[in-house]
């Protein structure tokens, strides 16, 4: 095996400046741990965009390779759970964060964050999921043991994003009726293509809401927004309505009366996927490759290479990416 292999890097050349450039790497500058992974595949997340963008609440210490999500070959293990060719999927725990990650030909990972590919996916379909399509699934898992799919009155905010638009499909493929938000006007086509039944924009959503309710319209919510977003979904719950709240792209603060809460039954349910335990992770992978595998990647994906990742990164940045993009690595 060469030693040498490209990587994107993302330097503080002075404080608080951040510049990045795909460079040459040794192994040997990995981190020591069990399965080292020659990476086909990442995806880009917007926890990316802020870790390659200097953000230290992500990475704490630069130089430093992004890339939350990773799908690959293992080269090399001396761990007895993978052997040197499994095909395998790391997403979350600190991959990408302070250990070097998958915007990169290898990376080098504990055992305990490395899933087997499931048979019937492959490795770009596993990154065209990556953790926004895996947090969209544990959202829908949560929505579904809490309230229910089908039939059901869903939303989802930031639809033409990551996060939401997998939860589009995934709520629409098991018999909700979504309702789609979204900022970019041009894409309603796009949420409609993925299953939305109807799409509204952010202001028609501010219009709904009344404090402390409002009228009930939703039944369950998928929500990458927060801030404002969450406090007036809250108000428009049906009864027993459920809200997954999992991203804060429109702020990290929101309020809330308790009425929702006492007078309708409603819940508002945190999700966490980088973190979620490993046998957890491998169930909702098994669920994306059968029961609620999505027909075609490409209507919701693109694919970009890693002297792609500054524009893009950009533009995920400010919310102007629309799906997932897929990563890949291969030259
Ligand atoms: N909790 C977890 O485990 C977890 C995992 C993955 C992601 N997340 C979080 O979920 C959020 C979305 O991640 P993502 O990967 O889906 O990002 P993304 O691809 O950038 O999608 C976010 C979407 O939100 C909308 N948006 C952007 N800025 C907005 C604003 N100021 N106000 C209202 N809507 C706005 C845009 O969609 P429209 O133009 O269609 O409105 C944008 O495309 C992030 O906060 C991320 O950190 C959390």
């Amino acid at each position: 095996m060469n030693n040498d292999f490209k990587a994107y890097v993302v330097r503080e050349d002075k404080e608080g400046i951040f510049s990045a450039k795909i460079e040459t790497k040794g192994l040997d500058e990995l981190p020591l741990n069990e399965i080292t992974i020659k990476v086909e595949y990442s995806s880009l997340n917007y926890k990316d965009a802020l870790s390659s963008l200097g953000n230290k609440g992500v990475t704490k210490k630069y130089p430093h390779t992004p890339g939350i999500d990773a799908a690959g070959i293992v080269v090399s293990s001396s761990s007895k759970k993978f052997s040197k060719g499994d095909q395998v999927i790391v997403t979350g725990y600190d991959l990408g964060m302070n250990t070097s990650g998958g915007f990169s030909e290898y990376i080098r990972v504990p055992s305990d964050w490395v899933i087997k590919l499931p048979k019937l996916i492959s490795l770009k379909y596993a990154m065209a999921i990556g953790t926004a399509g895996l947090t969209a699934g544990l959202c829908v898992d949560l929505l579904e043991k809490n309230n229910g799919i089908k039939n059901k009155q869903a939303i989802v905010t930031g639809s033409t994003g990551g996060v939401g638009s997998v939860a589009i499909q995934l709520l629409s493929n098991l018999g909700a009726e979504v309702t789609a938000v979204t900022g970019k006007n041009e894409s309603r086509e796009f949420a409609t293509m993925l299953g939305a039944h109807t799409v509204i924009s952010r202001d028609e959503l501010l219009e709904k809401f009344r404090q402390p309710l409002s009228k009930g319209i939703y039944d369950i919510g998928v929500d990458v927004v927060g801030g404002e977003t969450l406090s007036g979904l809250l108000t428009c719950l049906n009864r027993d309505g459920v809200i997954a709240c999992c991203g804060n792209v429109g702020g990290a603060n929101f309020s809330t009366s308790v009425f929702p809460f006492i007078l309708r039954g409603n819940k508002l349910l945190g999700v966490d996927s980088a973190e979620r335990e490993l046998d957890q992770k491998e169930l909702l992978w098994k669920k994306l490759s059968r029961d609620w595998k999505i027909s075609d990647i490409d209507k919701f994906t693109r694919t970009v290479r890693l002297s792609d990742l500054e524009r893009e990164i950009q533009k995920i940045y400010e919310g102007k990416q629309i799906g997932r993009i897929i990563v890949s690595i291969k030259s």
